[in-house]
C-alpha cells in the first residue's frame, strides 16, 4: 500500500518555484507576458474576493478566474460539500448507470431555466458545450450552417473557434469549420437575410459579449429570437460567462424576456473546484441527437457527469440562493458602475462605463492635454490595447487589484468581481482606480514609463513577426 502523499509538505517546500517550473515545462510565453506586465505573483492562499501572497499581502480579485468565482474563492460550503462527497465513497462514473447527483443537478437546472428547457447534457468546459450546441442544432434541424456575431467569443476548439469572430485567436489554425457566417450585433436585416436561406441550424449569441462587454438594449434580442422561430433556426444563448448571476439575473437572456432553444453555461457552475459545463434544451431537440437506441451515447464525455462537479454544482446553486447572490450582483454591480461614473467628472480619460450586474467595462479615451495626447497617439499606433494594459498594470502593481484588458484592439478594461462583493470592495476598487488615473494624468512618471516599455516590447514583437513571415 502506498504511503500518504505529502501534498502539504511539497507545497510548503516548493511554493515560489512556480514561474521557473512553467518556464521549463509549461507555457513559457505566458510566463514572459506575466513577467512583462507585473502579474508574476506567487499566491499562497485565496478566500472570497481576495488572493494572498506568501507575506500575507492581499490582492483584490476583480478578475475571478475569468468569471469562475461568482461565489468567491474557496467557499466554506463548497469545501464541506467536497468533504461530505469524499466521505460518502459514492460510485463515480460507472458510465453504464444513471447516477443520482447528475440527475439532481439536471432537475435543479431545469427548474431555474423554465421555458421547457428541461433536458441537460453535462460537459467539462464552455467550448465543449458550445461544440455540443452546434451538434444538437444540426441534428435537430438537419441543416448545416451556423451564424454568430462579430466580436464574439465562444471558445477555442474547432467548432467554437470558428464561431469566435477574432483573427487573433484563429490565426495559424485554419482551415476552420465551413458554413459559419458572422454578422453585426444589432443588424436584424443581415440576420434575416441569412436565416431566409433556410439552411441555418443555429444562431449562437452571447447576450452580453465578453470581449469588450458589448450589448444592445431595446427590442433587438426579442426580434432576433422571433426571426429564428420564423425560419426554424435554433436560438442559442451562450451563457458560459454571463450565466449564473453574473449580470444581475440568473441567466442574462432574462434581461430581455427571451426563451432560447438551447442554453450553454460553464465557468461558475462548480464554484471553482472542478471543470463543469452544461447544455440545456427542450426534450424534442435533445431527442434529435439521442434519436435511437444505437445513438444513446452518440454525444458523450467521459468526465461530464462526474460526482465532484455535480455535487459542487448543486452546492453552488444552494449558496447563490441562500446568500441572494443574483440580487447582490444586480445591486452591487449598479453601485460599482455609479461610483466609477462619478470618477468620470474628475478623469476625462474615462469615456464610458457599461455593463449589467457584475460584468462591467470601463472604456478610455484620448486625453485633451497635448503631451498626454502624444503619448496616447504613440500607444495607438503601436497597439490599440496598450493603454488599458497600462491601467491594468497600474491597478496590479501599485494597488494590488486584479483586472483584465477586455479584448484585442480596444481601450477597455473589464471587471468581473465575485458576486459577493460588499461596499468595502467597491470602496477599495474605486479609490484604487482614482489613484491610478491620477498617476496617468501626467506624462512623466512610472506609469507612462511602463507604458512606453510595453510599446517597445510590442514593436519588437511585430518586427519579429514580420521577419519570420519573410523567412
Ligand atoms: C461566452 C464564452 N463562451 C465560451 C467560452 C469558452 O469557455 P472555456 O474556456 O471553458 O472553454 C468562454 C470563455 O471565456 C466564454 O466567455
Amino acid at each position: 500500500m502506498a504511503e500518504n502523499f505529502p501534498l502539504k509538505d511539497i507545497v510548503a517546500r516548493r511554493l515560489g518555484e512556480n514561474y521557473d517550473l512553467h518556464e521549463r515545462y509549461v507555457n513559457r510565453t505566458l510566463v514572459s507576458v506575466l513577467r512583462t506586465i507585473g502579474f508574476d505573483k506567487i499566491y499562497a492562499r485565496a478566500e472570497g474576493c481576495y488572493l494572498y501572497d506568501k507575506k500575507g499581502d492581499a490582492y483584490l480579485d476583480f478578475l475571478s478566474g475569468y468569471g469562475v468565482y461568482n461565489i468567491g474563492r474557496n467557499h466554506p460550503v463548497i469545501k464541506q460539500t467536497i468533504r461530505d462527497l469524499l466521505d460518502l465513497d459514492l460510485p463515480n462514473m460507472v458510465q453504464m448507470d444513471c447516477a443520482l447527483l447528475s440527475g439532481l443537478l439536471a432537475e435543479k437546472v431545469s427548474t431555474l431555466m423554465g421555458h421547457g428547457l428541461d433536458s441537460c447534457f453535462f460537459g467539462n468546459s464552455g467550448t465543449e458545450v458550445n461544440e455540443a450546441a452546434i451538434k444538437f442544432a444540426r441534428a435537430y434541424t438537419g441543416r448545416p450552417r451556423m451564424i454568430s456575431l462579430k466580436g464574439s467569443y465562444h471558445g477555442l476548439s474547432y467548432g467554437s473557434l470558428t464561431l469566435t469572430q477574432n483573427v487573433n485567436f484563429q490565426e495559424g489554425f485554419g482551415p476552420l469549420l465551413p458554413g459559419v457566417v458572422h454578422i453585426e450585433l444589432g443588424d436584424l436585416a443581415a440576420l434575416e437575410a441569412e436565416l431566409a436561406k433556410k439552411d441555418v441550424a443555429g444562431f449562437i449569441v452571447e447576450p452580453i459579449q465578453g470581449k469588450g462587454v458589448h450589448f444592445v438594449d431595446g427590442d433587438y434580442w426579442p426580434k432576433a429570437r422571433e426571426l429564428c422561430r420564423k425560419y426554424g433556426t435554433m436560438f442559442i444563448a451562450d451563457e458560459v460567462q454571463t450565466g449564473m448571476g453574473r449580470t444581475g439575473k440568473m441567466w442574462c437572456y432574462q434581461h430581455w424576456g427571451l426563451d432560447p432553444d438551447i442554453v450553454t453555461f460553464a465557468k461558475a457552475l462548480s464554484g471553482g473546484y472542478a471543470p463543469a459545463a452544461c447544455i440545456v434544451t427542450r426534450r424534442d431537440i435533445y431527442q434529435g441527437v439521442y434519436s435511437r437506441m444505437d445513438r444513446a451515447v452518440v454525444h458523450s464525455s467521459t468526465f461530464g457527469r462526474n460526482n465532484m462537479a455535480m455535487a459542487c454544482g448543486l452546492a453552488t446553486f444552494h449558496i447563490m440562493e441562500q446568500d441572494k447572490l443574483v440580487e447582490n450582483s444586480a445591486t452591487q454591480g449598479e453601485k460599482l458602475m455609479a461610483r466609477i461614473r462619478e470618477l468620470q467628472k474628475k478623469h476625462e480619460l474615462i469615456k464610458e462605463v457599461r455593463g449589467k450586474g457584475c460584468m462591467i467595462a470601463i472604456e478610455f479615451q484620448k486625453p485633451s492635454s497635448f503631451l498626454l495626447r502624444q503619448a496616447w497617439k504613440i500607444f495607438d499606433q503601436v497597439d490599440k490595447g496598450l493603454f488599458p494594459q497600462m491601467i491594468v498594470h497600474g491597478l496590479m502593481h501599485d494597488e494590488h487589484v486584479l483586472t483584465q484588458v477586455a479584448g484585442h484592439n480596444m481601450d477597455v478594461i473589464k471587471l468581473l468581481p465575485p458576486l459577493t462583493i460588499s461596499d468595502k470592495e467597491i470602496d477599495l476598487f474605486v479609490a484604487a482606480l482614482d489613484r491610478v488615473l491620477d498617476r496617468c494624468s501626467s506624462p512623466i512618471g512610472p506609469m507612462w514609463t511602463f507604458g512606453m516599455n510595453l510599446a517597445k516590447h510590442a514593436v519588437a514583437a511585430k518586427k519579429a513577426r514580420s521577419e519570420s513571415a519573410k523567412a
